[in-house]
């Protein structure tokens, strides 16, 4: 098989990617290791920014989500006693907005125009310095495969083959662990919140988001390696409403049925250059934020929009400044978003040490009393441009 560009990885960043190149008559084939079943149920993030909204309904992928999406103008930030409203549109005249993960991926899917093999197994990268680079792998029924491209485009998360196809010599790994989990749930009951309410407390961060006017989606802070078995459904339901400061001010946290329940660890990742030849990498595979500050889906649209049109001038008008130029305003962006889910994960999650928890409520209160800290969250959280 022969394309043009050949795609790692069917999640968001790869189905992104050859939609914008199949809209620019670029021919891309995606070449994915688990089922379509496997991708489409992965529960993942639900936030999309004013800019990811803009570039898929420029794509023509935007009329599910402006219908069943909710836009929401801010956050909620809180501690014991207080809750503050940021309104991110007042502020900075963007808003986020809210749909999951999985139903973007559903839209991406029904979109789709280039082939996507599913379920291959040991996808190898080859004669990524070339001109002539290729990927080869197994198909479902043990049949040896390769597909011949001009360009390889690494969109298969930071455990896939093409982050490690870059040779060590050739890539600098910048790692953050954290000693803390998320417990994330899917629960089937209204959201208790009419936007996202982001809680600082003692006993740890609690978030509550939502997925539908039906389906909330909650999370506590746990300590690393914690089993979601030792936390039952009455224990969570007792600590959300503990954290999230049920009975105050009259605000009640309805419980409901607990659909799905998982720990998320916490970790901070950026693989650089995103580019090694003609492989360039898209999405998780060239960086990993923590969840705080919701920017994981909105990166891997970023990546993928820069990179369709930078691929479109190299293999349409044989054009190289934008894909030369692709690592470099990719990483900025990256870097932006890292240093701003870092600055929200440390400023809302328990350490145990007192000095951490005063600076801690100190900077909330600042940013939920400045003008100037709250324009400064908001255009992070819901404003940054494509390109900085
Ligand atoms: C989610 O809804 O899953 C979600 C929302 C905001 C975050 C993280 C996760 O910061």
């Amino acid at each position: 098989m022969r394309t043009e560009v050949a795609i790692v990885g069917a999640g968001p960043a790869g189905l992104l990617l050859s939609h914008l190149l199949g809209l620019a008559g670029i021919e891309s084939v995606v070449v994915e290791t688990r089922s379509q079943a496997h991708v489409a149920a992965r529960i993942r993030a639900g936030i999309l920014e004013h800019g990811s909204v803009e570039v898929l309904t420029d794509a023509g992928l935007g009329a599910r989500l402006r219908a069943e999406g909710h836009r929401h103008r801010g956050i909620y930030l809180q501690w014991p006693h207080e809750r503050h409203h940021l309104d991110f549109v007042a502020l900075t005249g963007r808003g986020v907005w809210v749909y999951g993960q999985t139903e973007l991926q559903k839209d991406l899917v029904a979109a789709r125009t280039a082939p996507v093999f599913y379920e291959v197994a040991g996808t190898r990268l080859h004669e990524l310095t070339s001109d002539r680079p290729y990927l080869t792998w197994t198909a479902p029924d043990g049949t040896a495969q390769r597909l011949d491209a001009e360009v390889v485009a690494g969109c298969d998360g930071s455990f896939g083959p093409s982050r490690a196809a870059v040779p060590a010599g050739e890539r600098r790994t910048f790692e953050r662990t954290y000693p803390y989990s998320w417990l994330g749930i899917l629960a089937g009951v209204a959201p208790s919140t009419d936007e996202l309410i982001y809680a600082w407390h003692p006993n740890g961060f609690a978030l509550h988001s939502m997925r539908t006017p039906a389906v909330s989606r909650l999370y506590l802070q746990v300590p690393a390696g914690t089993d979601p078995s030792d936390w039952p459904d009455e224990r969570v339901w007792s600590e959300l409403a503990l954290r999230l400061g049920d009975g105050e001010r009259g605000w009640r946290l309805t419980p409901g049925p607990i659909t799905d329940k998982s720990v998320l660890p916490m970790r901070s990742l950026v693989q650089a250059p995103m580019r090694y030849g003609r492989l360039f990498l898209a999405g998780d595979a060239a960086h990993i934020v923590p969840p705080t500050g919701a920017k994981g889906l909105n990166l891997a649209v970023a990546d993928a929009a820069l990179l369709a049109r930078a691929l479109t001038a190299a293999l349409r008008e044989r054009r190289w400044d934008l894909a030369d130029a692709y690592s470099r305003t990719a990483l900025r962006r990256a870097w932006r978003s890292t240093h701003f889910s870092w600055w929200m994960t440390t400023m809302l999650h328990a350490t145990g040490d007192p000095f951490d928890a005063e600076l801690q409520l100190s900077q909330l209160r600042w940013v939920t009393s400045s003008r100037a800290g709250a324009t400064g969250l908001a255009e992070n959280y819901a404003g940054l441009p494509l390109a900085p």
